[in-house]
């Protein structure tokens, strides 16, 4: 074709990269990879290699590693040798082992997008633009965080050797987004690539190697599924950060819990793309190239939900339609191609099968006419409209380049159809008015919002998920106590294992002196007092065994009443920050002018002494959360964009809380306040020793003005009611303090709904001491962050 031919159609050439850069790394390796392990090179024990193929033709690029349990046992022996060491270099060296790589990925930029991109198949644009300067700003911001570390976070210490598995839709970015927090922290880590991406970090391991970062602090194992368990499964690691499937997520979740290791999950969404009639169309159009295209699709937050007013849908409709025609798919090497190929003929085979489903569901489908190119593998563009909410292609995350399109009337029905998932990971919100924009933004249940704005990361700015989306953040000061623990917390001895339940135990003959039974008291149930279902009671005992009175025994029908009455009662959370401090502050009041006769009482069970610490520990607990209700606040982050990020600190929502046998009162108040204060709604089960402190608790929240439902208690055997609450779908978190069993079974009954656990691993908290049992490490677990994104300029 001649220039004049060219100029008259405008048609693109073709723009490709050269990849020889990338190929004579590849032959340089011999076409072969082994594993990573203790600062060197070494070959699978099993001998195994399986190939990595290039997905925009089909070729073969090399083959890499099948690490197996010995080679993980060998990496994690190695992370572990080189713990003590990395954890005592001043944070300023281990800033500038982070800081040289930031500029080593920065000085490979080019060869790493190339690698990426014949690795995965994303458009080489992407991968040089987007993937690779963002993995150098993690290593930047994290060596900032390594050298604040202990200034920062001085009562904190690393958590020792963390085991991380990665996907496969960002390989590079995804292992910085892991390793830089964990390194920063002075962690040592195990790293699994995914299966069909191994290449960057293969290449990563180099940079370490450059850096002259000391042997062992980095290792990298390839391999499948089967590597990744053997990992998850190691007694030697402490912490397991995951992203992947939910499938995959809710497996570590099982495998994990009668483990101590940590746990951090990012998994699938199904983010909803909100677009109101007062929207700038044309924007909310280019906004969908990256919110669902973007990647082909293969992005766990892509906008894959588009939600429009209905008055504006047909002319959306259309201009999507006009837009969709002009994506170039094709070979992801041509700088000029917007959608490169799908990741592997597995994946490929499941989009096509989730779309012919949605069809079969109702869905109409529209693609554009293109010329697909005849090797590798690809799928078009694609728009299915008439979508019903309850679709699978509504419902389930394709991870492709598919948009489900759904209508709504109003914003409270928009918000409705929003929050319609099991997921909670991002969403988008498209409107001029911004006082609309946000307000919806604060009642999506999703870690971040982007107003009139999609898929913008940045290291400063937490990533990570609401409810089956996951738990734990990415990026930011939040991603940073995913690493890292009190320090008090991971030396704390053990709890004995409780026998049987302290309240049947008799010790010593019953003292006479004071009357045996003088109260009944009942559960708390929406802000009154309600009778349990199952008609039985406990005896209550003190440890001499004197019977001390009688508490009801709640049962799962309780349980059940008392979360739908928390949930009726959730404006608590939309109460301001002030209204909830006066109440706190009420009760404290309360407390003190009942502090004689709670006192008496809770002596017969504890003994005088510990009574009187308690209730006027009590008091001044009462007080710390009532100060920090308003104090606890965000951020705004400044990201590299015009934009800001507002970074909220929301209530988990309903939270349960399995109370603690010790300290029946101050207990439950150091786990039930941060909760309160920060808006949750609470189910506590009190102290299975003294439930009786139960009455005491309602006439307290009664006389303070505590709206009803806020605050419930259910009495009985922790072991039962933990399952009710772990299992219950509308329990947003569990806060389970007890011996090593209890908490154990807390996390293996949440693995089904992928509930948020919080437990004290069996451990001693001491809860005299002010410096253990209260404070910020309470309340960053009763808030989860979201980040709301907000352009600005013209
Ligand atoms: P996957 O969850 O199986 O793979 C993710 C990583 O986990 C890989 O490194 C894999 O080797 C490892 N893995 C697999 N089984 C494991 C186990 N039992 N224990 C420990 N590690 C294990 O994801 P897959 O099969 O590649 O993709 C399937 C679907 O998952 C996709 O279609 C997509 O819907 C979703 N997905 C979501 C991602 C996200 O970023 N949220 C990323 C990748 C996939």
């Amino acid at each position: 074709m001649s220039i004049a031919e060219k100029f008259l159609t405008m048609e693109y050439g073709p723009a490709p990269e050269d990849p020889k850069e990338a190929t004579a790394w590849l032959e340089r390796h011999g076409r072969r990879f082994g594993l990573f392990i203790g600062g060197a090179w070494q070959p699978p024990t099993s001998g195994e290699y399986f190939d990595t193929l290039d997905p925009s033709n089909g070729e073969n690029l090399a083959a890499v590693a099948q690490g197996g349990a010995g080679d993980i046992d060998a990496a994690v022996r190695a992370a572990r040798a080189a713990s003590t060491e990395w954890k005592a270099l001043t944070p300023h060296t281990r800033a500038r082992y982070l800081y040289a790589l930031a500029r080593l990925v920065q000085k490979h930029s080019r060869l790493l997008a190339v690698l990426e991109t014949m690795d995965n198949g994303k458009p080489i644009r992407e991968s040089r633009d987007i993937d690779i300067p963002l993995v150098a700003r993690h290593f930047y911001y994290h060596a900032g965080w390594a050298q604040l570390f202990e200034h920062e976070f001085p009562e904190y210490e690393p958590c020792g050797v963390v085991g991380q598995i990665i996907p496969w839709n960002f390989p590079l970015l995804m292992l910085a987004w892991k390793i830089a927090p964990a390194l920063a922290t002075g962690n040592t880590v195990v790293l699994k690539p995914a299966e069909f991406t191994p290449l960057t970090a293969l290449a990563f391991a180099e940079l370490c190697q450059e850096a002259d970062l000391p042997a062992g602090v980095v290792n990298i194992v390839t391999g499948d599924g089967s590597t990744g368990e053997a990992l998850v499964k190691h007694p030697g690691v402490d912490k397991i950060a995951f992203t992947g499937s939910t499938e995959v997520g809710r497996a570590i979740r099982s495998a994990t819990a009668a483990s101590h290791k940590r746990l951090s999950l990012e998994l699938g969404g199904k983010s909803p793309y909100i677009v109101f009639e007062d929207a700038d169309l044309d924007s909310a159009v280019e906004g969908l190239v990256d919110g669902i295209w973007f990647n082909q699709g293969q992005v766990c937050c892509a906008g894959s939900r588009l939600l429009m007013q209905e008055s504006i849908a047909e002319t959306l409709i259309s201009k999507i339609r006009d837009r969709m025609s002009s994506l170039r798919i094709g070979p992801p090497l041509d700088k000029a191609i917007d959608i490169g190929a799908i990741v592997a003929r597995v994946q490929l085979d499941r989009i096509q099968r989730m779309v012919a489903q949605g069809i079969a569901e109702g869905a109409t489908c529209w693609q554009p006419q293109v010329v697909l190119p005849a090797r590798g593998f690809y799928f078009p563009p694609t728009l299915l409209s008439n979508v019903h909410p309850t679709s699978i292609v509504a419902q389930q995350e394709i991870f492709g380049p598919v948009l489900a399109a759904m209508t709504f009337r109003t914003p409270k029905e928009a918000v409705e159809l929003a929050n319609n998932t099991a997921y909670g990971l991002a969403s988008s919100v498209w409107s001029e008015n911004i006082n609309v924009a946000l307000y919806v933004a604060a009642q999506l249940k999703a870690g971040v919002v982007w107003v009139n704005c999609t898929n913008l990361f940045d290291a400063a700015t937490g990533f990570g998920g609401y409810r089956e989306s996951g738990y734990g953040r990415e990026g930011g000061r939040e991603g940073l106590l995913e690493y890292v623990e009190p320090r008090w917390f991971k030396h704390a001895e053990t709890l004995p294992a409780a026998n049987a339940p302290a309240t049947t135990q008799v010790e010593e003959k019953p003292d006479a002196s004071t009357p045996a039974i003088d109260r009944t008291v009942k559960l708390y149930i929406g802000g009154k007092q309600a009778r349990p279902d199952s008609g039985y009671s406990l005896e209550v005992r003190s440890p001499n065994g004197r019977l001390l009175g009688e508490a009801p025994l709640g049962n799962r029908k309780d349980i059940r009443n008392a979360v739908e009455a928390a949930r009726k009662a959730e404006a608590w959370a939309k109460a301001t920050a002030h209204n909830r401090a006066q109440v706190l502050y009420y009760c404290a009041e309360n407390l003190a002018q009942r502090e004689d006769e709670i006192t008496h009482r809770l002596a017969r069970a504890v003994g005088e002494k510990e009574a009187e610490a308690e209730v006027e520990l009590g008091i001044e607990r009462i007080f710390s959360y009532a100060a920090w209700a308003d104090k606890f606040d965000g951020a705004v982050h400044n990201p590299p964009f015009r934009n800001i990020a507002i970074a909220m600190n929301e209530p988990i929502g309903t939270v349960g809380v399995i109370c603690p046998k010790e300290a029946p009162l101050l207990g439950f108040l150091s786990l039930v306040m941060p909760l309160l204060a920060m808006g949750n709604t609470v189910i506590a089960v009190p102290s299975e020793s003294y439930p009786l402190i139960t009455g005491d608790l309602y006439q307290l929240f009664d006389t303070s003005d505590m709206p009803g439902g806020a605050i419930n208690l259910v009495t009985g055997y922790a072991s039962q009611l933990l399952k009710t609450l772990a299992e219950h779908d509308d329990v947003d978190g569990l806060w389970c303090y007890g011996d090593e069993a209890t908490v154990a079974a807390a996390k293996a009954m949440s693995t089904g709904n992928l509930k948020q656990v919080w437990t004290n691993e069996g451990r001693v908290i001491d809860w005299f001491n002010s410096k253990q049992a209260e404070g910020r490490w309470f309340l960053e677990h009763a808030t989860q962050v979201k980040n709301i994104w907000v352009p600005y300029g013209e």
